[in-house]
C-alpha cells in the first residue's frame, strides 16, 4: 500500500493504488464509495463483552475503523457458532515496517480473543506478476516474511500459513475457478481498476486472493464444513478484492466473507507522503536498530510543533498533521498516557522534542522485542506451521 501525492481531482484506494488529491485519504467518503460500515462504540462494546477480552488499542481507537457483516459474525459466535480467520501478505521486500505489522499484530489479538483457527496467505504469485522479481526470489522473501509473521505470536495449533506458489491446487483450484467462471473482464475492470493494457496475470489473480474465503478451499482443515463463515482482517486497500469475492459467493454456494478493515499508517514524513520502500527514511522497520529508530524519528517525523518555543508554548501543537502523535496513537498502549500527552502537546506545555522521545521509546522496545522474537524463529517452525495438516484444536 502506498500513498502517492498527485493532482488528480478524485482519490483512488485500490490494492495497487492509493492517491488523493491532497494527499489525505477521505475515509468517510471512501467507506460511502465502497459501501462498507463504520465500527461504532457498540460494536466494540459487543465484541469486549463476547470475548471477555479488553478491545484491542486498534479497535478503541479506530485504526480498525470499517466493517461488512462483522454484526452477522458475532451474531452467530454469541449463539455458539464459531468462525475462522483469513488475512495475507504480497512479500514483496525483504523486512517489514511497522505498517505491515499492523494487521498482523490484530489478527493475533482476535485470534486469542476468539480462540478461532486463521489461514495466512503469502502471495508471492502476486508480486511475481506485480514487481520486478524472479520466482525463486518471490518465494524467498515469502519464507523470510513467514518468520516475522510469526514472530508476531500466532499459535501453531491454530494458524495455517501458506504460499500461493506450494499451497494452490486441488479444492482450492476449484474455488479459484468457480470464481473466475462469474466475474467479467468488466466487473473486474469496475472493481479493481484493471486496464486492456495491463497483462492478463492481473486479469488471472484476483481469484487467488478470493479462494481462501472459502473454507472448503482447506479440506484438512473444514471437512465437511463449507458453510463456516469467515473474518477477513485487512487495510481497506484490499477491499475490491472482497467485494468481488462476496458478490460472488452466494452464486457458488458459499457464504460471504465478513471484513473488518484499518485506516493506512502514515509515512514519517506526514500522512500525504509515500511510505516506500526505496525510501528507508519514510518509514520504521522491524529491523532497525534503536539508534536508527531515534534517528529517524527526531529526523524526519513530521512535526505539528511551533517554529519556536516561543511560539509554541502560545499557540501549541498541530495535533492533525504530527506524526509522532500519530504513531504513539497507533503504539502507546496506555490511553490515559496518551491522553495526557496529547493536552500537554496541544496547549504548548510539552514540547515536540519530549513527544519524540516517548515515541523513540514505545518505538525502540516494539522492535526490539520483535527482533528478539524473530530471532526464535527456526526453519523447521517454519515448516511446522505451512505443512498442510489437520488443526485438531483449533477452536480451543
Ligand atoms: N494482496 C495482499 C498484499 O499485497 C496480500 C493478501 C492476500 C491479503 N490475501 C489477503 C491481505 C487477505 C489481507 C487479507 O499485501
Amino acid at each position: 500500500m502506498e500513498i502517492e501525492e498527485v493532482a488528480a481531482a478524485e482519490q483512488v484506494v485500490t490494492p495497487w493504488e492509493v492517491s488523493a488529491p491532497d494527499g489525505v485519504i477521505d475515509y468517510d467518503k471512501l467507506v460511502d464509495r465502497f459501501g462498507c460500515q463504520l465500527i461504532d462504540a457498540a460494536i466494540v462494546d459487543r465484541i469486549a463483552h463476547l470475548t471477555l477480552c479488553p478491545p484491542h488499542r486498534f479497535l478503541r481507537r479506530g485504526i480498525f475503523f470499517a466493517h461488512r457483516d462483522l454484526n452477522r459474525i458475532l451474531d452467530l459466535y454469541e449463539a455458539g457458532e464459531k468462525f475462522y480467520l483469513y488475512t495475507g501478505r504480497g512479500p514483496s521486500s525483504e523486512s517489514l515496517h511497522l505498517g505491515h505489522l499492523i494487521p498482523f499484530m490484530f489478527t493475533k489479538y482476535l485470534q486469542d480473543a476468539f480462540k478461532v483457527p486463521l489461514v495466512i496467505q503469502l502471495t508471492d504469485d502476486e508480486k511475481f506478476l506485480w514487481k520486478n522479481l524472479t520466482i525463486a526470489e518471490c518465494k524467498r522473501l515469502a519464507r523470510e516474511n513467514a518468520k516475522d509473521i510469526i514472530a508476531c505470536g500466532f499459535d501453531v495449533e491454530r494458524t495455517f500459513i501458506f504460499t500461493d506458489l506450494n499451497y494452490v491446487g486441488g479444492a482450492f483450484y476449484e474455488n479459484m475457478l468457480e470464481v473466475a467462471k462469474r466475474v467479467t473482464y468488466n466487473n473486474l475492470r469496475g472493481i479493481l481498476g484493471i486496464t486492456p493494457e495491463d497483462h492478463i496475470g492481473k486479469v488471472s489473480f484476483p481469484p487467488v486472493q478470493a479462494a481462501p474465503s472459502f473454507p472448503s478451499s482447506f479440506p484438512h482443515l473444514f471437512p465437511g464444513n463449507d458453510q463456516l463463515r469467515c473474518l477477513i482482517p485487512c487495510a481497506i486497500d484490499q477491499d475490491p478484492y472482497f467485494r468481488m469475492t462476496r458478490d460472488v459467493a452466494p452464486k457458488i454456494g458459499f457464504q460471504k466473507p465478513s471484513l473488518i478493515e484499518s485506516r493506512f499508517f502514515p509515512a514519517l514524513q506526514g500522512e500525504s507522503t509515500k511510505m516506500s520502500a526505496s525510501d528507508p527514511n519514510s518509514a520504521i522497520y522491524v529491523t532497525d536498530s534503536s539508534k536508527q529508530i531515534k534517528a529517524k524519528v527526531n529526523k524526519y517525523a513530521f512535526s505539528g510543533g511551533q517554529a519556536s518555543v516561543e511560539l509554541h508554548r502560545k499557540l501549541g501543537a498541530n495535533l492533525d498533521v504530527d506524526v509522532p502523535i500519530k504513531y504513539l496513537n497507533f503504539f502507546l498502549e496506555d490511553d490515559d498516557e496518551l491522553d495526557h500527552i496529547k493536552k500537554e502537546y496541544k496547549e504548548g506545555r510539552m514540547l515536540t522534542g519530549e513527544v519524540k522521545q516517548r515515541l523513540i521509546a514505545v518505538l525502540s522496545e516494539l522492535v526490539a522485542r520483535h527482533q528478539r522474537a524473530r530471532a526464535q524463529v527456526t526453519e523447521e517452525m517454519v515448516d511446522a506451521f505451512m505443512a498442510v495438516r489437520p488443526l485438531p484444536n483449533m477452536f480451543g
